[in-house]
């Protein structure tokens, strides 16, 4: 979509004719990089649609006649390749939160360049990812993709209905016996070191907190969606292992930073599902992903260059691809897609990426059952200045195997 000279397409959309033109001045310097399009309306942001392909649409929110999520929901439909971006005023954040499921992000007035400009590299660099032509072919050869838990949806309807309770939350967890059985187990292990022994979901999420037990239910429904016949029962026990054991890293590092709940959220989660792509293609072309178990073991090689090789592309990719299907935060999507290439990523401090890039590679030292090779990107981690940070990391990491061990 990006054109012949590398410029990306961006339109904006605000009915504020001060905002646009405060949005060309400081854009001003953008230009080289960017082909921008300034509209008034949504029905003329559409009209342009039509005629010109963009690679990103920037809408305001309260806008009269068509306001901001009824555009984007429509672009969504009509043109879903174009990343989406709500730029709107401070005071109705809350209503976008609950209303508009058609955004990709959301910024606030007032938004400096520097903000504008990584939010859209960011997303773009997400949507290039998944766009990619051999990703498609694999994924368009897999004949069933898992669906999207459906205790999980009913537990973030729970979160999202304004009042929330433990209650609630156990009780629809209690309803799936195996459920229950497997996330108390899970809770009652040595990953979470809890001081006593827990024997309801309501203790559970009491203890563990709302966002942990939801992306608990979240992983433990996905990874079950897999428990068929052609899959080892061996690398299925390894991949989740490690993926809790880098979810309990993520949540030791999560504790060092300063982060709002929904990024250590969007972390955890993006940590327990990390390497689910390895799930999708070991369950649709076993043999060809048994060879590549077989032959990584051997040469002791990341699992992700023989994927490569067989299928164009890594398990990190389809795994992200599904949880964009899913809808799933962007954030987390992110973080899956570029875990082990955090360098391909335009960002610039930390985020839930970072986080499982730093937990997955300990991990994977520490116990090379089912990968070998992945190394932290340290050079990478220097140039962002967490160089320090790192350290702290590596070491309380360090403290929390022997504690999990
Ligand atoms: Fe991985
Ligand atoms: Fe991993």
């Amino acid at each position: 979509m990006t054109q012949s000279n590398g410029k990306k397409r961006i339109l904006f959309v605000d009915d504020e004719p001060n905002v646009l033109s405060g949005l060309r001045r400081m854009l001003r310097g953008m230009r080289r990089e960017w082909d921008m399009v300034f509209v008034e309306n949504g029905a003329q942001a559409l009209e342009r649609l039509s005629k010109d392909p963009f690679d990103v649409i920037i809408s305001d929110m309260k806008m009269p006649e068509m306001d901001g999520a009824e555009l984007l929901t429509k672009v969504k439909e009509q043109y879903p390749e174009v990343v989406r971006i709500i730029l709107s005023g401070h005071s109705d954040k809350e209503m976008i939160l609950r209303s508009v499921r058609s955004a990709q992000q959301y910024l606030s007035k007032p938004c400096d360049a520097e903000s504008l400009k990584s939010t859209i590299e960011r997303a773009c660099a997400l949507r290039d990812i998944l766009a990619n032509e051999s990703l498609k072919a694999v994924i368009s050869g897999i004949e069933t993709l898992p669906s999207l838990p459906e205790l999980y949806q009913e537990i973030m309807e729970e979160l999202q209905s304004g009042d929330p309770s433990i209650q609630n939350i156990g009780r629809i967890i209690e309803k799936d016996v195996g459920m229950t059985a497997k996330i108390l187990q899970m809770v009652n292990s040595a990953f979470f070191g809890l001081p006593r022994h827990i024997s309801s979901p309501q203790q559970a999420v009491a203890l563990l907190g709302l966002e942990t037990v939801k992306a608990l239910v979240l992983s433990v429904q996905v990874f079950s969606q897999f428990d068929g016949k052609k899959i080892p029962r061996k690398f299925m026990d390894s991949l989740w292992k490690h993926s809790m054991a880098t979810g309990s890293l993520v949540r030791v590092i999560l504790k060092c930073e300063e982060v709002d709940k929904e990024t250590a959220d969007d972390a955890y989660m993006a940590a327990l599902l990390h390497d689910i792509g390895k799930l999708i293609l070991a369950e649709s072309f076993p043999e060809k992903y048994q060879a590549i178990i077989k032959e990584v073991a051997a040469q002791k090689i990341p699992i992700r260059h023989k994927e490569q090789e067989v299928f164009g592309t890594t398990h990190a990719q389809v795994g992200a691809y599904l949880m964009g299907l899913w809808g799933l935060p962007d954030n987390m999507v992110e973080a899956i897609a570029f875990h082990h290439v955090p360098n391909e990523c335009p960002v610039e401090r930390f985020v839930p990426l970072i986080a499982v890039h730093v937990a997955s590679a300990l991990e994977h030292q520490g116990s090379s059952e089912i990968d070998y090779g992945e190394e932290i990107s340290r050079e990478h981690l220097c140039r962002l200045g967490l160089e320090e940070r790192l350290e702290q990391w590596e070491s309380l990491c360090a403290g929390q195997s022997q504690k999990g061990s």
